[in-house]
């Protein structure tokens, strides 16, 4: 049966952790929804994995309506969620607009960066019939200003800001918060907060769901590797077995394990 929103709603309810991976083409798609992934993410990641930007900020879009189209075609159930570019819901009436596209080429959910100042756009795309995900903490769109790619959260005044703008952009419509690189403790504390489902990336294992890149938990991504990352394919056979093996350690919470959580 095809994962829907409600799907993700009943996992929260019942305490079961849900497994997210990004895919950006049709066979992807294919092979991580048949292995039981419940949602798909075409993320902007892809301009880092993909095209070998140093960020995300290149990634126009057109080229996520592109592999949003792609994954859609392979896709066997999964819920698929695509990412906004930077700066294409820089306005209401440009969220709008380029939502609409990502829908129209197979999204079910389209996933945008930041804090408060979203909650008007995130408003009219709910009130239309667009479903949400609201990312915090990390959001890689922001590198410039955070200085780096580093953990967000870690001091007390920094963390009950970030508990507030989860409510706020549940309150505006966000049906689903992404929480990436944060300390787990906080995780802890917003997935308790909101009603609607939380996926987390680096952020601990006590969110209702888990998201890794796909390269990632292939263990092919050159340069450093993160702290929350986890090569499933070297105890794996093959790609099919390597995200079998990642969908049961999310379900049964093993992964993340403490070595992938940042603690404060
Ligand atoms: O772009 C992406 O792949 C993401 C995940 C890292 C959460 O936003």
């Amino acid at each position: 049966m095809a994962v829907t929103i409600n799907t993700l709603r009943e996992f929260k309810e019942k305490g079961e952790a849900f497994s997210v991976l990004t895919s950006y083409d049709a066979t992807f798609a294919q092979v991580v929804s048949e292995a039981g992934v419940d949602v798909i993410l075409i993320g902007d990641s892809l301009g880092m994995v993909l095209q070998g930007n140093d960020s995300t900020l290149p990634v126009s879009l057109d080229e996520m309506v592109y592999h949003t189209a792609c994954v859609a075609r392979g896709n066997k159930g999964a819920l698929i969620m695509a990412d906004m570019p930077f700066m294409t819901y820089g306005t209401t009436e440009a969220a709008l607009e380029n939502a609409a596209e990502l829908m129209r080429a197979g999204a079910h959910m389209v996933k945008l960066e930041g804090t408060d100042w979203m909650k008007e756009t995130i408003s009219a795309l709910s009130e239309r019939g667009v479903p949400v995900c609201a990312h915090l903490g990390l959001t890689p769109q922001f590198v410039n200003k955070f200085g780096g790619y580093k953990v967000q959260g870690r001091d007390e005044r920094a963390a009950e800001m970030m508990i507030e703008h989860a409510c706020e952009l549940e309150n505006a419509g966000a049906d689903v918060i992404l929480l990436e690189c944060v300390p787990a403790p906080l995780a802890a504390r917003i997935t308790q907060a909101v009603k609607a489902p939380v996926i987390g990336i680096g952020a601990g294992a006590d969110t209702d769901g888990q998201v890794l890149v796909v390269h990632d938990m292939l263990g092919i991504t050159p340069g450093r590797k993160p702290r929350f990352v986890k090569d499933f394919l070297a105890e794996a056979d093959s790609v099919q077995g390597a995200v079998e093996a990642y969908v049961k350690a999310v379900k049964a919470r093993t992964f993340p394990a403490e070595e992938h959580t940042f603690k404060a």
